[in-house]
């Protein structure tokens, strides 16, 4: 399991790796439900708009001067890792490869303004559409399985607030809290990856996902 996949901060991964295969089995002999994953070019869109999301909330967090010395650092790499993979993203979606020369010129300087606007721009030709993963009145049911998804696979790493640290693990009740559903939901999207046997895709079902939304929505 590659869990946040290519970004840094990954030494706890692979206590994830059992963590979550004991979780999928558990989940498969249950309902013998596996994640429900669109193919081909609206997957496509859906990494790209992902990642362009998380993009924009990263460099407002920089732009606004949040975060210790050590989690800006990290936010930093992150960008940089996400500007290299955005021109293929882009190219697979036949989208604007040559706006990417001017967003790194602007995160090597950096002008984190001038960043946020150029990503604001390619964010809104390519939003994440997050309606499926955001349920207005969510079910008694789907709370219980968000909370239950959420003890059982993420609290461990979670749950304690992380010292200042290249990309801690928040809270994640409060990090919903601080920024807008879709922007967490793009997030949640992609910053959770399964292993081999999900191709690296995120091991949930929108279903789950938005369970887990709602529960964190909820518990503020
Ligand atoms: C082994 C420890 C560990 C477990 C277990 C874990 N996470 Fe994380 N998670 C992290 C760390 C460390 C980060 C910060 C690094 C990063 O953002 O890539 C993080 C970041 C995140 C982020 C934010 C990504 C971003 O873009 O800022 C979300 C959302 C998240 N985790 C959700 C979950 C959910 C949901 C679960 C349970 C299904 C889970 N995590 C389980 C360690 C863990």
């Amino acid at each position: 399991m590659d869990h946040h996949q290519g970004r840094p901060g990954r030494a706890e991964g692979q206590d994830l790796i059992c963590v979550i295969r004991l979780f999928l089995v558990a989940l498969a002999a249950a309902c013998c439900c596996t994640a429900a994953r669109a193919d081909g070019k609206g997957e496509h869109e859906r990494r790209l708009a992902s990642e362009l999301a998380v993009m924009a909330g990263d460099v407002r967090r920089m732009a606004g001067d949040q975060g210790g010395v050590l989690e800006r650092e990290g936010l930093v790499k992150r960008l940089g890792g996400a500007l290299s993979s955005l021109p293929l993203l882009l190219r697979r979606v036949q989208g604007e490869v040559a706006a990417v020369a001017a967003l790194r010129a602007a995160l090597e300087q950096p002008d984190w303004r001038k960043l946020a606007t150029q990503v604001e721009a390619l964010r809104k030709r390519h939003p994440f559409d997050a309606r499926h993963l955001l349920d207005t009145v969510p079910t008694r049911e789907a709370l219980a399985l968000g909370a239950s998804i959420h003890t059982s696979t993420c609290a461990a790493c979670h749950d304690a607030p992380a010292a200042d640290s290249l990309l801690p693990a928040k809270n994640l009740a409060m990090q919903l809290n601080s920024m807008s559903r879709e922007e967490f939901a793009a997030r949640l999207w992609l910053g959770v990856r399964g292993d081999q046997s999900t191709a690296l895709a995120n091991p949930f079902s929108d279903a789950e996902l938005s369970a887990l939304i709602a529960w964190y929505g909820k518990i503020r």
